[in-house]
Parts: structure tokens; C-alpha cells; sequence
């Protein structure tokens, strides 16, 4: 099939700083790709062929692969990547630190699986003032895993798997509004229906609004233990269907419109790094909890999204500044974009997954209070 026709810019030299309504690459993307070699010249972003039908999608990546969690490797006081920075800052108890004085492309292997186990405890780990080529954030995103090629988000050409997040982009195709804002303005974790789903994401942002733009994340352990310890018998290794973002349609009944990939995965899992038990839901792509009728599992998922969005002391609100790298854990949060600039300044970075384990649950596991040694008497 051939490509999709989509908005191909005019030419990457005649791109100034972008007004509203011009889709021109922003000046700090463009440099950056220029400094790192990117060939622009047959357009930006390269856009794969989208593919049609469901069953070409769930044959992608529809097999079992070896996975180890580099946090699980690492030294739990993680000292070659703490105190080589020159700030540790926790902004939130319980999710959310932010780290100064080093350079992403330049830690060591042993910084990387420290960074790994950090990521894991902290959920979120931010580093400012990054430079970090897409081929280098490819790199070291290979060492959080398998790095997720998606079959239709568009790309940095010539780097596969680096998708471009562009909401200025995403808006030719559905167009957003102050009460519809779309996309990543909703409460998400990214890739639930892979066979093998998201772990580590890496999002670069090389532009950003000079007011708003802020992205949230929840912390999916602390959402766990908001529930009571009787509300967890009910839900533990209980599993649930995932679905895609995106839809596709059955290739042998095409008029029953749009299909999504869905695939079976606990409801509560248990983080390979830390141990810890933690909730995975979101509201976007959770489908129906297993066994269960659709009345009552939308009761329970309704009352599991409330409980992991709602509660302001387990989430973190991030403000970005140019050149700034958020390192998530999807197998332990959500997280939502604001879309508050309306677009009315452009927000464009590069973002690499690494796919982590098959998720499992276990009974054992602790939640991360009861490890950490601060879980309360009814906890
Ligand atoms: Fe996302």
C-alpha cells in the first residue's frame, strides 16, 4: 500500500520560528538535526505506510523475548550515578526526581542500570539542559530494552523507533480544541496492548511553550495503596483486556468499522527492579476487567481510574524548559500532557520506548510503602 499523503514541509531552510498555523519545524528541532546528521530533505517527519488491517499489527513483535530489568542489576544505593550529579532532587514524596549536572549520552553502563532502579523507585526521572542526539537517545534507550518501532507514529528519518511527539502535527489529522483537546491530554500510559508492553519511555523536548505545556504523572504503586488491603484481595491477579491507541480493521469484515489490537494482562503487576506491587490501569485503554460482567467491571475500573487520577499527593506535575529529558516507567504510572497553549506555541520533541517484560503478578510482592518500611497498621 502506499504511503498516506500527509503535510510534507516546504523546505526545512525556509522554516522560521513557527507562528500559529504554520507547521514549520521548530528552530531548536531543525538545529538539533542538523548537528546530528538527520537527513531532512525528503520531508519531516518520516511517516511509515499505516497499516490497515488488524492482523498485520498483531503479528508485530507477537512472540515471546528475553527481557532483564537493568535497575534489577543494580546497586540499590545507586553511588556511581547519585554522586556524580550535582543535585538530587525528589519533587514529590512519592513520585518524581529531578537530576542535575549530568549528561544522558554520557553515563556509564553501571550509571545507566542505576538510573534504571531510580526510574523504578522514583517512577519519573527529569534531567535538564540535555544534548542528546535522536541516534543517542535510541542508544541508550536500547539499554532500558527492546526498542518499540511503531508501525504508524511518525519518526525522525532515518532513526526508527525515535517517534516524533508533534501536537502541532497530530492536529492536521484530528483537529483539537479547548474542550476536546485529544491525544495526550487525558490520563494514559503509553503501548498497554504490546505483547511485551512499554517500560522505560525517554521523551526529549527540544521546544516547549513559554507558558503551560506541563505534563502530570501518577505514581501507579501509590495508587495501589490507596486501595484497601480487602479492595486488593478483590483485584489481585485478577487480569484485564488492553487496547491499542489506535484502530485498525478485520480484514475479513472490513465494514464493521474500527478495531483496536487487544491483548490480556494483569490488572496488578509486580515491577521486576523493585518488587513492588503496583495498579495498571488508564482510562483510555482498559477495556473490561476478565470474568467479570460489563456492569460490574465498569464499576471497579471506574472506581481504579478515580482513585489513581484524583488523588493530587501520588502525582507529579512537570513544567519543561528547552532541552529537557523526562525518563518514565509505564508498567507504573499514567500521565497526561495539558494542552493549556491551545497550540498557540509549538511543543515538539522525540521520544524512545524500550519494551519491558511480559507483565506478571505476584502474590507475594510488597507494596513499595510496606518495603520501604512506612506502611501505616491497616496497610
Ligand atoms: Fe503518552
Amino acid at each position: 500500500m502506499a504511503p498516506v499523503a500527509l503535510p510534507i514541509l516546504p523546505s526545512i531552510k525556509d522554516t522560521v520560528a513557527p507562528k500559529k498555523d504554520t507547521l514549520g519545524l521548530p528552530e531548536a528541532a531543525r538545529k538539533r538535526f542538523e548537528k546530528a546528521g538527520i537527513d531532512l530533505s525528503a520531508g519531516y517527519p518520516y511517516r511509515p505506510a499505516k497499516p490497515i488491517y488488524l492482523d498485520d499489527v498483531y503479528n508485530v513483535r507477537d512472540h515471546d523475548r528475553p527481557f532483564t530489568d537493568p535497575g534489577s542489576r543494580a546497586d540499590p544505593a545507586k553511588k556511581a550515578l547519585l554522586s556524580a550529579a550535582t543535585e538530587v532532587i525528589h519533587l514529590t514524596a512519592h513520585i518524581g526526581t529531578e537530576i542535575k549536572g549530568l549528561q544522558l549520552k554520557d553515563l556509564t553502563d553501571q550509571q545507566k542500570d542505576e538510573l534504571g532502579l531510580l526510574i523504578a523507585e522514583r517512577s519519573v526521572v527529569f534531567f535538564r539542559d540535555q544534548e542528546i542526539t535522536p541516534q543517542e537517545q535510541k542508544k541508550l534507550g536500547e539499554w532500558f530494552g527492546e526498542i518499540e518501532v511503531h508501525p504508524q507514529a511518525p519518526s525522525v528519518p532515518g532513526v526508527p523507533g525515535t517517534t516524533v511527539i508533534w501536537p502541532a502535527l497530530q492536529a492536521t489529522e484530528v483537529a483539537p480544541n479547548f474542550r476536546n483537546p485529544g491525544g495526550a491530554s487525558r490520563w494514559h500510559t503509553d503501548l498497554v496492548h504490546e505483547r511485551q508492553p512499554a517500560g522505560v519511555t525517554h521523551l526529549f523536548n527540544d521546544t516547549i511553550p513559554s507558558i503551560g505545556g506541563d505534563t502530570l504523572w501518577a505514581s501507579g504503586y501509590a495508587a495501589y495503596e490507596k486501595l484497601s488491603p480487602g479492595f486488593r484481595k478483590l483485584i489481585d491477579g485478577k487480569e484485564a483486556v488492553y487496547r491499542s491507541a489506535h484502530p485498525y480493521l478485520d480484514r475479513n469484515n472490513p465494514t464493521a468499522g474500527p478495531k483496536y489490537i487487544e491483548r490480556v494482562h494483569p490488572l496488578v503487576r509486580a515491577h521486576p527492579a523493585t518488587g513492588w506491587k503496583a495498579l495498571w490501569v488508564n482510562r483510555a485503554m482498559t477495556v473490561r476487567i476478565a470474568g467479570l460482567d460489563k456492569a460490574e467491571s465498569d464499576l471497579i475500573l471506574g472506581y481504579l481510574y478515580d482513585v489513581y487520577e484524583r488523588n493530587v499527593d501520588i502525582q507529579v506535575r512537570f513544567k519543561w524548559t528547552q532541552n529537557t529529558s523526562a525518563l518514565w516507567d509505564n508498567r507504573i504510572t499514567i500521565h497526561n500532557a495539558s494542552w493549556d497553549y491551545e497550540g498557540n506555541e509549538p511543543r515538539h520533541g522525540t521520544r524512545v520506548t524500550a519494551l519491558a517484560e511480559k507483565p506478571y503478578f505476584d502474590e507475594k510482592a510488597p507494596t513499595r510503602r510496606q518495603a520501604l518500611g512506612i506502611a501505616g497498621p491497616d496497610e
